[in-house]
């Protein structure tokens, strides 16, 4: 018998309390044992909860962590603290881990593995990233023989829910923002979301085991989708593009990465342009085995039970664990130095001086420029659409700030990368 201890009840925990129990004797014979929930921490022990729960509930965590009958602490708490404190003590205590918490593996995800490791014990975290999509496991085992080139994807559901209805259904940000939140797709404080915090933490897991170094959330470069309109929605259709906020980390010559989350163009042909809704998707390039894409629920309550379950299944069975990936050292380039392609949006005065002037800062910044066209706004102000050529962001950034000042131009109102088809044909971004 594997006694299983679960901190946390809310939409995972009871997910992965039921999956347990509806799936009981197909998973006993997959392990060759039965596993019994034992014990669940909540706050509340008035809350109505699962009848599967029944006589389990607890509101002292050593209650789990110090019960010697425990195999398994399943973390499902969320947030930093206790959580990281739980996990650290339950290792401590030679009991395995499981955990979807992407904010504590992101920060602290390989000193947590080198205790697991000293303990003997596995820690595993499947659900972190994409939910029920299997993209840790197959990064630590299946690609195991590659060495990683690119990881790109659709990391967070609530984003991908708001730019696809902005798309199909013509509605603003805001619009878009109030249905996900009655649907329950986004949290009442939806910030870690929109501004790709949440998609940050899950490419710093992601881009830490696939460029085996340390990259934590505060070495990606975020933007969010908030400043994204309806405008830009609309003009990227005209040009063949779709928006989505894209996770991209790559290889840029020896011991130099970049990772990136921010709002994309991305082709109609894109294999991520077709991820639609509250689906998420990776894209990951090895140098032996090419692309691989994973798609599926990134979130939600039985796709990420289906994860943790998993796991808790995997720590069971035992066998030679994997531990910190992260032994190398690389350097994350800056912001600045990132070269793409740029969708550039600005309102100015109609007339050619204002154009003019434009194209001189542009020029002196050295942005060349694939296509510009000029969309009528009406009052005498124009919208002017650029794509730029490859160029370093920091020299965009550069050109942008004179732009913004010059007399006849009211806003510099968007700059979004273009995600395009590098020259040896593998989707390329940023180089
Ligand atoms: N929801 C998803 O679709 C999803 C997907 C992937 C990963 N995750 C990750 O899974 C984890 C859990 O998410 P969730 O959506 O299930 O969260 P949730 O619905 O907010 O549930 C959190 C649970 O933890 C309990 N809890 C919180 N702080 C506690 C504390 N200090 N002491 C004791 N109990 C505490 C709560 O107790 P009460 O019930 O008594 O309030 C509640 O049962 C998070 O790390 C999240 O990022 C979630």
């Amino acid at each position: 018998m594997i006694n299983v201890g679960i901190m946390g009840l809310g939409t995972v925990g009871t997910g992965v309390v039921e999956l347990l129990e509806t799936n009981r004797s197909t998973i006993a014979r997959r392990l060759g044992d039965e596993v019994e929930v034992k014990k669940i921490l909540v706050r509340d022990l008035s809350k109505k909860r699962t009848p599967y729960a029944e006589g389990k509930l607890t509101t002292r965590a050593d209650d789990i962590l110090e019960d010697g009958e425990i195999d398994v602490v399943v973390e499902l708490m969320g947030g930093e603290e206790p959580a990281r404190t739980y996990i650290k003590k339950a290792l401590e205590n030679k009991k395995h881990v499981v955990t979807a918490n992407k904010e504590v593996i992101s920060k602290h995800g390989k000193e947590l593995l080198e205790l697991a490791e000293r303990s003997g014990v596995s820690l595993l975290f499947e659900a972190s990233v994409g939910g029920g999509i299997p993209i840790i496991r197959p990064m630590k085992q299946c690609l195991a023989a590659n060495r990683i080139m690119k990881i790109s994807g659709i990391l967070n559901g609530t984003t991908n829910y708001i730019l696809t209805q902005m798309r199909e259904k013509g509605w603003s940000f805001g619009e878009a923002l109030r249905e996900a939140q009655r649907l329950g797709y986004a949290e009442s404080d939806p910030s870690a979301d929109i501004k790709g915090f949440d998609a940050a933490r899950k490419l710093a897991i992601l881009s830490s085991i696939g460029f085996n170094a340390r990259i934590t959330p505060d070495r990606v470069y975020v933007e969010g989708i908030e400043r994204i309109g309806p405008e830009d929605i609309k003009y990227a259709g005209e040009l063949g593009y779709t928006i989505k906020l894209l996770a991209s980390a790559r290889r840029t010559g020896e011991g130099r990465v970049e990772a990136v989350v921010a709002p994309a163009m991305l082709k109609e042909n894109h294999p991520l342009s077709a991820v639609r809704d509250v689906y998420n998707a990776i894209l990951v390039e090895g140098d032996a085995v090419g692309q691989v894409m994973f798609y599926g629920q990134g979130a939600g309550k039985m796709p990420t039970a289906s994860a943790v379950v998993a796991d808790i299944i995997d720590a069971a069975r035992g066998g030679k664990r994997i531990y910190c990936t992260c032994y190398g050292e690389v350097e994350v380039v800056p912001a600045s130095l990132m070269t793409s392609r740029f969708y550039v949006r600005l309102k100015a005065e109609d007339n050619p001086e204002a154009l003019a002037e434009i194209c001189g800062a542009l020029g002196r910044n050295g942005i060349g420029l694939e296509m510009a066209a000029q969309k009528g706004v009406g009052g005498g102000l124009v919208e002017i659409v650029m794509l730029t050529l490859w160029v370093p962001f920091g020299d965009l950034q550069r050109a942008l700030n004179e732009i913004k000042n010059l007399k006849g131009v009211k806003e510099v109102a968007n700059i979004i990368r273009v995600e395009e088809a590098d020259e040896d044909g593998l989707h390329g971004g940023h180089r």
